[in-house]
């Protein structure tokens, strides 16, 4: 099938692209970044240079390149969104408008989308199903919540297939950019770069997490399901949920003399705090089979290796972050 992946410059999309060619798809990655390095993309992968607040441009690409199904994940997160609501508005609102509109228009048959942990808002009865109420507390979360109702209303209206997954905080070897949930892979990252991290929330936040190739999987699988297999369009899926006090005690473990201290930082505490500490996957499971692979100690044996060599390959790419 060929497939095209917005915002795949971003967290997951090099890692889902890897996924889906190894899967057999012919795969298009699009970005308003420039297309990221060899040894990062291969050179045989098409890029795009795609800005999702300009609709007519990704219908025209859309036509050009005649996909059958889009993976939507050009967006901004949370706590970089607080920094610039009417950016994160445009870009994650407006770009998924844009992007079901482009699709419907150009005859693109299905769409994945990453929704998120960030569609709710605190006081939920833990762990926390698919249908509650939706009070995010962020513009990303805001958005977030619009494109899963904008992408059921696409369904209804249009007979475009949707589907999304709300993504726990996805913890890789890649530097993710502007999330509240980083706080998780910094300590597995500067961990290995500088021996020490400092969090900026407290030991005993708990959140939902997922190891990264858990996540890639769940989207291609959602992606390829039977439609007549799907009860909802928008699935939680999970893995586990450690305090942050954990993880820093799973990277201790694993890298000695590891030094994690925790200085909350107030406005991404308080996001964190509005976040479910648990989320329940049983539609997931039940519909479409999804089931993790990774617990915290599976994804620290495979992830510090992987670390330790990034970080020694591309000092200079690791060096800093938000
Ligand atoms: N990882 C995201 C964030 O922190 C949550 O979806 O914004």
């Amino acid at each position: 099938m060929r497939i095209l992946v917005t915002g795949a410059g971003g967290q997951v999309g090099l890692d889902l692209i890897a996924y889906l060619r190894g899967a057999g798809h012919e795969v298009h990655g699009s970005d308003i970044s420039p297309r990221p390095s060899a040894d990062a993309l291969d050179a045989s992968v098409p890029w795009h240079h795609l800005d999702v607040t300009k609709g007519e441009r990704i219908e025209a690409l859309l036509r050009e390149i005649e996909v059958e199904q889009v993976f939507h994940l050009a967006a901004i997160l949370s706590a970089r969104g607080e920094k610039n609501p009417g950016l994160t508005y445009a870009v994650n609102q407006g770009g998924t408008y844009n992007l079901l509109e482009a699709c419907r228009s150009s005859g693109v048959t299905r769409v994945v989308f990453t929704s998120t942990i960030a569609v709710y808002g605190p006081g939920l009865a833990e762990p926390v199903g698919d249908a509650v109420s939706l009070q995010p507390q962020t513009m990303y979360g805001v958005t977030k919540v619009a494109g899963e109702l904008l992408g059921d209303y696409y369904q209804r209206r249009y007979g475009l297939d949707f589907r999304a997954v709300r993504f726990p905080g996805l913890i890789s070897a890649s530097l993710p950019g502007g999330g509240t949930s980083d706080y998780a892979l910094f300590m597995y990252l500067d961990g290995v770069r500088t021996g020490a991290y400092e969090a900026f929330c407290r030991p005993d936040t708990r959140i939902p997490l997922m190891y990264m190739p858990d996540g890639v999987r769940a989207l291609a699988e959602l992606g390829a399901a039977d439609r007549s297999s799907l009860s909802r369009t928008v699935y939680n899926i999970a893995a586990f949920s450690p305090t942050a006090a954990e993880i820093a005690r799973s990277v201790a473990d694993a890298i000695e003399g590891v030094e994690i201290t925790f200085v909350p930082d107030p406005m991404r505490q308080a996001i964190l705090d509005s976040w479910p500490n648990a989320l329940d996957d049983t539609n997931a499971r039940n519909d479409w089979g999804w089931k993790p692979a990774f617990d915290l100690a599976a994804m620290t044996a495979e992830l510090v290796p992987q670390v330790r060599a990034l970080v020694k390959a591309n000092p200079e790419r690791f060096a800093s972050h938000e």
